[in-house]
Formats: C-alpha cells, sequence, structure tokens
C-alpha cells in the first residue's frame, strides 16, 4: 500500500490548544476508519491502528516491513479497557498498573478473542500498555478502540525519537504522523509477562527491573537477556534491530578505541565513535556522538536512538561504542546496543 501524501500534524506546544485537538480528531478519524497513522508516546514513537481491525493491523506491517510472527503491543488511554482484551488481571499486574501506568510499562496477559490475531501473531497472550503521553492519550480516547502500534521505524531500524525520523522511514507508506517534537524516554518499554504466576521480564525498558521488583519481589529474566546461546522467549527479541548501516562494535575497554580507530583510518574508512559528555574529546573520529552523560543514563537512554541515527546520516563505515554499565537504565541501554551490534562485543 502507497501514500500519495503522508498528513503532517504538527501538534507541539506553541500551538493553541483547539487546533491541536482538531489535528488530534483527524488523525483519530483515520485509525476509526481502519487506516494506519505514526503518534508520540513517552517512550519512542509508535505506529497505530485499530486493534479489533484484523486488516487494519496487517497494515501496520505492512508499512513498516515486519516480520509476520513478531506481535505487537495494544495501547489503552483507560485502566477499564483491559478487561475488553484479557481473560483476567492477576493480582501482581493489578499492582503494577497501578503504580506504572500510565508510563513504560508493557504488560502480558492471556488474551480475548476480541484482540485481531495479526496483533497478537497467534499467540494465546496479548501485551497493552498505557503511554504517559498527553498526545497519545488524546488520540485514544478519540478513536475510542484500543489501539496496536509497534515503534514507527522501518523494520531492523533504531526506533524513532521525533517526528522527522518517523517521516524519514515512512513517508508515503502510511497516512499521517502526529508530530510533537522529541519524546522522553527515548527507549522502548519494559516488557514484563504476568500471565503465569511469577512474572518474566522479555524486554528490559523505560521502567527499571529495580523498580519493579520494589513492588512485586523478584522476576523472573528472560535467560536469552544474559546468554547468547538461549532462545528469546519473545518472539521480537530474537531480531537484529537498531542497526545503523556501518559495522558497530562494542568495546568493553575503551581505552583500546583509539587504536581501533587508527587501524580503521588505515583501511581507508570513515570512522566513528558512541561515547558520552564525558569522554567525547578523547577520540578522534570523523563521526564522535555524544549519547548523554554517563554519570546520568537516563540522559543516554533518552539520546541514544538519534545518536544511532546519526551514523548514517553522518554516512560512517565503521563505528566503536563504549559500553554502559548493567543496571537501572543501563540494562536497556546495553539491550539494545548489543542488537544494534548484532552481538558484536569485544
Ligand atoms: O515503548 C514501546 O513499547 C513502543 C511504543 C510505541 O509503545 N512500542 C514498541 O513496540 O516498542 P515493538 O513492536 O517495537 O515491540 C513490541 C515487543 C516485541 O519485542 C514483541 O515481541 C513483544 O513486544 N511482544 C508483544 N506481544 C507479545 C506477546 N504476546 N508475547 C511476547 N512478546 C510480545
Ligand atoms: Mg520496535
Amino acid at each position: 500500500m502507497s501514500y500519495k501524501q503522508t498528513f503532517l500534524w504538527a501538534v507541539d506546544n506553541f500551538l493553541e490548544n483547539n487546533k491541536k485537538q482538531q489535528m488530534i480528531k483527524e488523525a483519530a478519524l483515520w485509525i476509526k476508519k481502519g487506516e494506519v497513522i505514526a503518534f508520540p508516546t513517552e517512550t519512542v514513537y509508535g505506529l497505530g491502528a485499530n486493534a479489533l481491525d484484523e486488516q487494519a493491523v496487517r497494515k501496520i506491517f505492512e508499512a513498516k516491513g515486519r516480520p509476520s510472527d513478531n506481535p505487537l503491543i495494544v495501547h489503552i488511554a483507560e485502566a477499564e479497557q483491559l478487561n475488553d482484551l484479557v481473560l483476567q488481571v492477576p493480582s501482581v499486574a493489578k499492582k503494577l498498573i497501578e503504580q506504572f501506568w500510565p508510563g513504560p510499562l508493557t504488560i502480558i496477559l492471556k488474551k480475548k478473542e476480541a484482540v485481531a490475531e495479526s496483533v497478537t501473531a497467534g499467540l494465546d497472550t496479548v501485551a497493552v500498555r498505557m503511554p504517559d503521553h498527553p498526545v497519545a492519550l488524546e488520540l485514544l480516547k478519540e478513536a475510542g478502540v484500543p489501539v496496536a502500534a509497534p515503534s514507527a521505524n522501518l523494520s531492523g531500524k533504531p526506533s524513532p525519537t521525533n517526528g522527522e525520523h518517523v517521516y524519514h522511514d515512512l513517508k508515503g507508506r502510511i497516512a499521517g504522523i502526529l508530530d510533537a517534537g522529541g519524546t522522553g524516554v527515548g527507549v522502548e518499554s519494559t516488557v514484563l509477562d504476568c500471565s503465569s504466576d511469577v512474572p518474566v521480564l522479555y524486554r528490559p525498558g523505560g521502567v527499571t527491573v529495580e523498580e519493579i521488583e520494589a513492588i512485586v519481589g523478584q522476576v523472573k529474566i528472560d535467560p536469552s537477556l544474559k546468554s547468547k546461546d538461549e532462545a528469546p522467549l519473545s518472539p521480537g527479541m530474537k531480531y537484529t534491530h537498531y542497526s545503523p548501516n556501518g559495522s558497530l562494535t562494542l568495546v568493553r575497554n575503551r581505552m583500546q578505541i583509539p587504536t581501533l580507530l587508527e587501524e580503521a583510518k588505515s583501511q581507508g574508512k570513515r570512522t566513528g565513535v558512541l561515547t558520552t559528555e564525558e569522554n567525547q574529546d578523547f577520540y578522534e573520529a570523523d563521526v564522535v556522538v555524544s549519547c548523554g552523560k554517563r554519570s546520568d543514563l537516563a540522559t543516554v537512554a533518552h539520546k541514544l536512538y538519534q545518536s544511532l541515527r546519526k551514523f548514517d546520516e553522518e554516512k560512517a563505515e565503521v563505528i566503536f561504542s563504549e559500553i554502559f554499565p548493567s543496571e537501572e537504565m543501563g540494562i536497556a541501554i546495553m539491550n539494545r546496543l548489543e542488537k544494534a551490534a548484532g552481538g558484536n562485543i569485544i
């Protein structure tokens, strides 16, 4: 499916409220008509369609080039909507919802029939979250239906953290984009399976494991998050993601990076380094990108994807990245970097 025009609704903070509402209404109308539009959330931009309409949901997969075995997250504006989507809400899930919704926590539960087949890729569970973004919440309320939405990037590319990223990837492939500028968190939601007794972490994200465990006690961690030899429990986690066009290597000891850069330069390659404010003056490469402050990992998460996209914009061919501590937001950051590097870490 291709579109002659992809509508751009700029709903930034400078716009009068009634104009903003008008644009959100228009976008919601497209969703009600069974079309696909992109919208901001607090994590990354999503590509939304009516989660109860099979034909509409298929358009998401088509627009992104997403493999059909990779299920989507359903977005809702009111906790009560959960009852239309899932068979039951166990007490653990209730506690987490109370604490973290709206917010970057996705909860997986046993699904009801009404959810379109391709949303869940044939699984008997569905992933649901309530985004913490005023535009997303208003869109969901206006649409009046649960909205299935993956990140609004071409499959395999870094998730979009502003409207331009979405436009770059999906122009002509979707009906429109609600553009509210940059997102806050910058990495996707945490995905937690609450369909059995002990919650299982499938994807680290905006809510940290430490924060979840403070509410419900210890959670299981999908073994594949710690060992490359295990197959991921969540279908989407097996794909390489977020990759820049150049080759990316994560370097445990950053003191080795200058030598690695010299080698790449001697082979005539355009080089890049992903680093932080603290260390950015340390490297001589064609493209040095600082993704926030190492001393504040939330700033790194916030800038991670735009930083990875920068290497494509600047046509870097060989890229080296520092690594981050595997705690708090660092767990999500390292998970995305390892995927972006295709597991290439030295
Ligand atoms: O922050 C986010 O979560 C963003 C925004 C747009 O809300 N969305 C997002 O969606 O990251 P996506 O499609 O890029 O990632 C969804 C992840 C995939 O890894 C998928 O495999 C997993 O959630 N998932 C969805 N439903 C599942 C299910 N029933 N069982 C296991 N994993 C599931
Ligand atoms: Mg994604």
